[in-house]
């Protein structure tokens, strides 16, 4: 039947996921998929229903699309998406939430504070230590982010946060190594990508060098010591199980250099589909093209 790409809607990340979901449309056209562009900010998801759509992938990024919200509307209509379900998007969007509920099970995530003011936000580099990141709760691809190394920056890194969400996190940065993992499967059978290592430069992985520079590296394999890269994989699986994600997702995880230990950041249940992007990358090293894996996450759709 007719497939939906989900794409565009009315997150900061609208960019992002225009770019997410072309890519997508085009391999699963290429694949003899009957795939049609359909952005929610455009038309009502009621709309899907009458114009026959079997099944939907979710291509959005960031709130109102990766949070819960669209993936209700979903279920309301009955037509089956692609990635994580109402609780897991909601949970996964929200870096407090699934900091709190990763440091209840014991997965190792850095130390943060939530705060709702520029004095708490000067407290919390206090408690916390410098540098620190100041960023939104529930937003993506480094929108609204600041590296605050003093707390001079403390109210500005604030405003600019609050400006995205009204919920604001201050996180421990951790110096060494960035990665990421991808995720692909459900419960028991969920199975980790290989990791990519990140190298920005200047470690200023930002917007800009996410989506729109060539200077950022990546290098998948990640060339780290096959010890670090089993440990990561294993927590990331866990950690998205622990979140009942489902599907396909990708985990961002620091690796402390003092000591090699890895820590969290979040899970992106919706995770970048563009030319630059990393879950693709991770499925390539696999021997996955994209087209295949667009085919794979569009058979996992369920309700
Ligand atoms: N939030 C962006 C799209 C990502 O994590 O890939
Ligand atoms: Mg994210």
């Amino acid at each position: 039947g007719k497939v939906a790409v989900l794409m565009g809607g009315r997150s900061s990340e609208r960019e992002v996921s225009l770019m997410s979901g072309q890519g997508v449309l085009d391999a699963l056209r290429a694949q003899g998929v009957d795939a049609h562009a359909f952005d929610p900010a455009e038309q009502e998801l009621g709309a899907l229903k009458a114009q026959g759509f079997a099944r939907c992938f979710i291509a959005l990024h960031g709130r109102f699309g990766e949070d819960g919200t669209v993936q209700g509307a979903l279920e309301l209509l009955g037509i089956p998406y692609t990635g994580s379900g109402v609780m897991a998007s909601s949970m996964a969007m929200d870096k407090i939430m699934t900091k709190r509920i990763w440091r209840f099970e014991g997965l190792p995530t850095p130390d943060w504070r939530m705060v709702a003011s520029p004095e708490a936000t000067t407290a919390a580099l206090a408690a916390l230590g410098a540098p620190m990141i100041v960023k939104p709760a529930r937003d993506g691809s480094s929108m609204g982010l600041t590296k605050v190394t003093d707390a001079s920056q403390c109210a500005a890194a604030y405003a600019l946060a609050a400006k995205y969400d009204d919920e604001v996190l201050c996180e421990q940065f951790i110096a060494g190594e960035e990665t990421t993992c991808a995720v692909l499967g459900e419960g028991a059978a969920a199975a980790a990508l290989p990791v990519i290592r990140i190298v920005a430069p200047d470690g200023n992985y930002d917007y800009q060098n996410k989506y729109f520079t060539d200077v950022t590296q990546y290098h998948c394999p990640s060339g780290l010591p096959a010890d670090e890269e089993a440990r990561i994989q294993q927590i990331v699986e866990k950690a998205f199980r622990t979140l009942g994600c489902r599907g396909w997702g990708r985990a961002d995880v620091m690796i402390r250099q003092s000591d090699r230990q890895p820590f969290l950041l979040e899970i992106n249940t919706s995770p970048g589909m563009t030319s630059h992007s990393l879950v693709p990358m991770a499925a390539r090293a696999r021997g996955m093209s994209y087209e295949q894996l667009c085919l794979t996450i569009l058979a996992s759709a369920s309700l």
